[in-house]
């Protein structure tokens, strides 16, 4: 079964355009929630895996064609793992800026002195009758002292170094941070997946 048309269930531009491109050399169309103003699905699990499958399902379930989703967070070893799953709510009113500034607040005060971290991501295709399969990424890296300069990427980019670098993903191209993210690898999973349709 070949897929032609897919729906990414996102409305955060960033993941939007990086999914497009990986996706751009396969020929397939796809088209985010944004495009297509679906409303928001409402992310109540714990787990990576269990809220990129609520997102993916609801939506494929909604409008009949296969659906992606994909979630992902930083997890931060100082911080138990936090914020996790809760990477995007853990910024006061989604501002970045202020997320970044009270992780690095909470890396201070935390007795666990450790710099390491890693962004996590699950990225689930839904079928409309309710087959799924899922495909997981990591890259691990550290957390920079300070935001560096950068203005690629989004969300945590501008603070986490992956390893072997020394800049951090908001100072690398978005190729260069596909080939190596926790996106790009599940995407190349993902990827894998269709060829051996
Ligand atoms: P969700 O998967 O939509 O729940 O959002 C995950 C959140 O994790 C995003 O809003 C970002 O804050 C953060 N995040 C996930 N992937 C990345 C990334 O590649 N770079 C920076 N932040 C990310």
């Amino acid at each position: 079964m070949q897929i032609k048309e897919l729906v990414f269930a996102s409305h955060n531009a960033g993941k939007i355009a990086e999914i497009k491109q990986m996706l751009a050399p396969l020929g397939i169309n796809v088209k985010s929630a944004l495009d297509m103003d679906l409303p928001d699905v409402e992310e109540n699990g714990t787990t990576f895996a269990e809220n990129s499958l609520i997102k993916s399902q609801t939506i494929a379930k909604t409008i009949g064609i296969p659906c992606i989703a994909d979630d992902s967070g930083l997890c931060v070893d100082a911080l138990d793992g936090a914020p996790g799953v809760y990477s995007a709510r853990y910024a006061p009113n989604r501002d970045f800026d202020k997320g970044m500034d009270k992780l690095l607040a909470e890396m201070e005060k935390s007795t666990n002195k450790s710099r390491k971290a890693h962004f996590s991501c699950v990225v689930s295709l839904a079928y409309p009758n309710g087959e799924y399969k899922l495909f997981e990424g990591r890259v691990d890296g550290t957390i920079a002292p300070a935001k560096m300069a950068g203005v690629q990427g989004f969300g945590y980019d501008p603070l986490f170094v992956p390893d072997g670098y020394d800049v951090s993903f908001a100072q690398m191209s978005k190729d260069d941070k596909n080939k190596i993210s926790h996106r790009g690898r599940a995407m190349q999973k993902f990827k894998e997946y269709l060829s051996s349709l």
